[in-house]
């Protein structure tokens, strides 16, 4: 299936980061969020409560349905940008309730 968003820059440096194990080459220094949009990854967390499976909203930081743990620490995924070697994994539900 053809990715619903799509990167702006035709030819942007890459650099690997990892998703929840998968390896992803992203546009380095891009907006996290949308680079994984951009990758096919809609989904970055689950909501605590319900399991729900929850997206980038706003992209401006007021959401938090973007949050993803960044080498072991919380963060938004649309205020962060794209750096080399990121191991990025969806929140733990103790990270969520944080
Ligand atoms: S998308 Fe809303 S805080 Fe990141």
């Amino acid at each position: 299936m053809k990715p619903a968003f799509h990167e702006i820059d035709p030819a942007p440096v890459r650099v690997a980061v990892r998703f929840d194990g998968q390896e992803l080459l992203l546009p380095e220094g891009a907006n996290l969020a949308a680079s994984l949009l951009a990758a096919g990854i809609v989904s970055l967390r689950d909501t605590p409560v319900s399991g729900a499976p929850r997206a980038p909203f706003c992209m401006m930081g007021t959401c938090f349905d973007c949050l993803v743990q960044i080498d072991g620490v919380t963060r938004q995924a649309c205020m962060t940008e794209v750096a080399e070697g990121m191991e990025i994994t969806r929140p733990t539900r103790e990270a969520a309730d944080d």
